[in-house]
């Protein structure tokens, strides 16, 4: 099949979460699978240091766009990945992408991602390249589908195409002010926007993909049917509703060839489920690099997290403190966000030193070796339309102690200790009661050695490959086309 991809992110040159995994992991498998699939993400500024070596593409130099009274020159440069023959587009407009971060707060960030948008169109357009499916994800990229109804209905190259647009998190919904509207162009399909908002003066880009994509997608199947309902689809669950089949769930897979204790470069010491002697190694020199009192016996929790209201850090930074003044534990703590998240970690580290360590930022090396080194991995999430941690955590023999939600529910088993199956904890309730009888739970079961290493090999054991999910996203791809 014929696949354009448009993403903001791509693991490992442009990832700010999991989306960039995903749709790095998503594209290059259905590219081993033979099908042409081509991915469009803007050249950010800090990707141009990665090593990807873009060159011109003829006929795709030197290419403007009319975005209201601005007129924005881009390019599309073609790279080559390390290891993969699979071609990656990055969309050149230094004007746009030239930032210091992915995401900006400016007053044209719709626009940045509007270029996009049109630009993966545009670029399918000047290749001759008839997409069977004009994949698009979240919303920076979520008004593709109507752009294909609309300004490029005229194109006979799009016949046959279908859009399918995934929801990686349906809390960023892209929601801008009506007078954006002038900047679109959308060729007289103004109508088609949701009107009740623009009479509210608001254009949502995620609305608008879930009302007009052939097929829309979620990235695990409890996510799918959390955010039917009004707690979890913050506003977006009646028009869900009206989708019926047309709205699937599946759960993202793992890239083995990045997270595997066995081949992992990123850490001190290799292991894998018959021989466990590296991680103990993997441990003792992340507790030695955050400072923490080096002790083997001591548990370790680790947490790598963006530092958002979704990651349920409200609910750490009160029962944490209470737990460690009463059960020896170490915590190491990785990620950036919101400043009270910050704050309070960093706070935190100063009250329980040598107990408790935060490392302020974003660290692909250390992501790897706190999942390597940690006893436990904690995600508390409020709510996880997938969630990737959990599942990496699985097979470096770090057992996930997760609220039971979205992606998380999916992927970990509860623990039974009395026949050893299982392969984490979950609690059901997002409240302190909740994290506190999981954290104390995982503690309790910690010190049975024999229970504990049974749980951890359950886990390695677990396959969440992507060769699995991706042959999912195929059927339903290939179901799409055959319903014209
Ligand atoms: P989300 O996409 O909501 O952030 P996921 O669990 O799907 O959550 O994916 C998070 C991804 O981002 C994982 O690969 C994780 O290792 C990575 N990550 C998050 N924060 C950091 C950080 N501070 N440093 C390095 N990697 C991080
Ligand atoms: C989002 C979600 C996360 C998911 C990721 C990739 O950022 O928060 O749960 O795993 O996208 O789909």
């Amino acid at each position: 099949m014929r696949i354009c991809m448009a993403s903001a992110e791509f693991a490992p040159f442009a990832k700010t979460g999991g989306l960039g995994d995903v749709v790095a992991a998503l594209s290059q498998n259905l590219h081993q699978l033979g099908h042409d699939a081509r991915v469009l993400i803007p050249y950010y500024a800090r990707i141009r240091n990665a090593g990807l070596d873009p060159q011109p593409i003829d006929n795709l130099a030197d290419m403007h766009m009319q975005l209201g009274d601005r007129m924005v020159r881009y390019s599309i440069l073609q790279a080559s990945l390390p290891g993969g023959d699979m071609p990656l587009f990055l969309l050149h407009c230094p004007e746009f992408y030239g930032r210091t971060g992915i995401y900006s707060q400016e007053d044209d960030e719709f626009l940045r991602f509007v270029l996009l948008s049109r630009a993966a169109i545009e670029m399918c357009q000047r290749m001759g390249f008839a997409p069977h499916i004009m994949h698009c994800n979240d919303w920076q990229t979520a008004l593709i589908p109507l752009y294909l109804r609309s300004t490029y209905a005229w194109d006979t190259l799009f016949a046959d195409t279908r859009s399918v647009l995934t929801i990686h998190n349906i809390g960023y919904q892209g929601m801008f002010p009506a007078w954006v509207l002038g900047r679109l162009h959308l060729a007289g399909a103004e109508h088609h926007l949701h009107q009740d908002d623009l009479k509210e003066g608001v254009i949502n880009f995620l609305k608008t993909g879930i009302m007009y994509a052939d097929l829309v997608t979620t990235v695990s199947p409890t996510y799918a049917r959390e955010i039917l309902g009004a707690e979890y689809g913050m506003g977006l669950d009646h028009l869900l509703r009206q989708r019926g089949q047309g709205f699937v769930g599946i759960l993202n897979g793992v890239d083995y060839n990045e997270w595997d204790p066995s081949h992992d470069e990123l850490i001190p010491a290799n292991y894998g489920a018959e021989d466990l002697s590296g991680k103990a190694t993997c441990k003792r020199k992340l507790m030695q690099e955050l400072g923490l009192r080096v002790d083997a016996g001591r548990p370790l929790i680790g947490i790598v997290s963006r530092l958002v209201g979704q990651k349920g850090l409200d609910l750490v930074r009160t029962v944490v403190p209470r737990l460690l003044l009463r059960t020896p534990f170490s915590l190491a703590v990785l990620g950036s966000g919101a400043s009270r998240y910050e704050d309070a970690f960093a706070a935190l580290e100063n009250h329980f030193r040598g107990q408790v360590a935060f490392f302020r930022g974003y660290n692909e090396k250390l992501a790897h070796w706190i999942e390597a080194g940690a006893d436990m991995f904690l995600m508390p999430s409020r709510y996880e339309p997938c969630g990737l941690n959990q599942m990496y955590s699985l097979r470096y023999g770090t057992v996930p102690i997760v609220r039971e939600t979205g992606g998380l529910a999916d992927s970990v088993e509860q623990i039974d200790p009395d026949t050893g199956s299982g392969t984490g904890i979950l609690f059901r309730d997002y409240d302190e009661a909740g994290l506190e009888w999981a954290l104390v739970t995982a503690l309790g079961l910690y010190r049975d050695e024999d229970l504990w290493h049974k749980i951890m090999q359950n886990g390695m054991a677990r396959d969440f490959s992507w060769q699995t999910q991706t042959a999912r996203y195929v059927d339903l791809f290939r179901q799409l086309g055959s319903r014209q």
